[in-house]
């Protein structure tokens, strides 16, 4: 009879086998695997020490295991690696996020912070502070009221990126500062580069400007693949590159700072511009906050967006862009757009960062995010089927599930809303629909007896789908 670890290592020769693992990356650490298999760290030693003597993985000083140089000569990697740009237009998958708000149905997938979540009594009085200053609240103020400009450029500065208030456009959210930023660097029919899956906002912003898209995919434990990044820009005339190199949403991962760097040259080296989205920075689950790929930009190729819709409300729409040397052309874009973003609600945040409470918010928000991720990843481990991989984010509040088959994704969904439980089908984050075992599960919430009944309910409507489709299979 075959020993546990033999039977594990079966399973992740598996996952080797048949996910993109066969084609680079890191497989997930020991402790990820154990935790998957619901088995011992010395098993899954003993299976991984099994697979590195049948050549199927390889062991890199202390960075992990990988598949082996013979597994990944067995596929073809050419094909793998050939992204094709894809019209946007003819995606049916890209879902209206209003649909969350239906039947005040259970968050389990949304990616926005609940209400108690929010600094309420703080904002509300800088609220109150800033509706008494009419002077300043009745007007236009373009590209921004000057105490938010500078409030903003102060923490830029404090992130790394040294910067003035002259370089910073307020904006409507980071939605916004995303789209007046493709608006500038694009014309109808050009082709962008975006992490797969994605943030279903940029697969909007690119769907109305009418742009192609190439999707580079992200690989275990990253939020894009540097190689086929490479691949795309040389063989490919890229725009520009819409990237969260930071707490990246779905997948919650982040670049090191090493491969920051290496995408920053790739990026240089095919003039390809760098539309960073960084809105769940300063919610990292480490010990300091990650660099922003614009603190390592020397030459005013990267244009930073972000908003304080995932700390402070998203109601304000309260954002901003340092576009960098795009500067002209993008405060164009963002005066013809709209021409200024409303005076009260930045009055009210400069007011509010200026308390100086902001930063003990987000010392507290980021243990509560850490703590709902784990107590989710926990549950969905637990319940979904043996061999589900759930990443485990460097910061923010969502995670990207994978599971070991596929399901019919999108009536499980339906029937979830139905049941009002709403989660995040993996569909929604690509125009490939490579996604359809992925969803995206967020701990934006507090992890209530319902959002736990719903994890029980998804793995009980997922445990069916995949019977009544090897039902099917069997039949025909
Ligand atoms: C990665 C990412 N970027 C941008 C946004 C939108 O941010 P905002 O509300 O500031 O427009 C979101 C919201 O979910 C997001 O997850």
């Amino acid at each position: 009879m075959d020993r546990k670890y033999q039977a594990v290592a079966e399973k992740i020769k598996k996952l080797v086998m048949d996910s993109d693992y066969r084609l680079g990356g890191k497989i997930p650490s020991i402790r990820d695997l154990a935790l998957t298999y619901g088995v011992s760290i010395t098993t899954i030693t003993a299976a991984l020490r099994l697979l590195e003597s049948q050549g199927i993985i390889e062991a890199r000083d202390r960075v992990g295991y990988f598949a082996s140089s013979r597994v990944l000569g067995a596929v073809d990697r050419s094909r793998e690696h050939e992204p094709v740009p894809t019209n946007l237009a003819d995606n049916t998958f890209i879902r209206d996020l209003a649909t969350l708000n239906q039947n005040h149905a259970v968050p389990l997938g949304s990616a926005i912070p609940a209400n108690e979540y929010l600094p309420n009594r703080q904002i509300q009085k800088s609220l109150l502070r800033a509706a008494r200053r009419t002077s300043e609240t009745l007007s236009y103020w373009f590209p921004g009221t000057p105490a938010y400009l500078s409030a903003i450029a102060r923490r830029m500065s404090n992130i790394g990126v040294n910067s003035r208030g002259s370089d910073i456009i307020a904006t409507n959210g980071a939605q916004e500062a995303v789209m007046i930023a493709l608006a500038a660097l694009t014309n109808k029919g050009d082709t962008v580069a975006i992490a797969s899956p994605s943030y279903p906002g940029i697969l909007h912003a690119l769907q109305i400007l009418d742009l192609q898209v190439v999707e580079i995919p992200c690989f275990p434990h990253g939020p894009i693949s540097l190689d086929t990044l490479e691949f795309a820009t040389r063989n490919f005339e890229i725009k520009a590159l819409c990237v969260s190199a930071n707490c990246s949403n779905p997948t919650g991962y982040s670049l090191s700072d090493e491969d920051k760097q290496s995408l920053i040259n790739i990026c240089k080296k095919s003039d390809v511009a760098i539309i960073e989205d960084d809105v769940y920075g300063d919610i990292f689950h480490g010990k300091a906050r990650p660099t922003p790929l614009k603190a390592l930009d020397t030459d005013g190729n990267v244009i930073y967006c972000s908003s304080f819709s995932k700390t402070i409300s998203p109601g304000l729409r309260a954002g901003w862009i340092h576009p960098g040397r795009y500067y002209q052309s993008i405060a164009n874009q963002k005066y013809f757009f709209n021409l200024a973003c409303p005076a009260i609600t930045q009055i009210a945040v400069a007011d509010f960062l200026d308390c100086g409470t902001y930063d003990l918010h987000l010392r507290k928000m980021r243990k509560v995010y850490q703590r709902n991720v784990n107590m989710l990843r926990n549950l969905v481990l637990r319940h979904f089927p043996e061999g589900t991989h759930c990443t485990v984010p460097d910061g923010g509040y969502v995670f990207w599930v994978t599971l070991p088959f596929a399901v019919d994704m999108e009536k499980i969904y339906e029937e979830a809303l139905r049941h009002r439980i709403y989660f995040a089908p993996g569909s929604m984050f690509s125009v490939s629909k490579s996604a359809g075992r992925c969803l995206r599960v967020s701990g934006s919430n507090p992890v209530s007896t319902k959002v736990k009944d719903s994890i029980k309910y998804l793995a009980d409507r997922i445990e069916e789908s995949f019977h009544a489709r090897s039902h099917d299979c069997q039949a025909h």
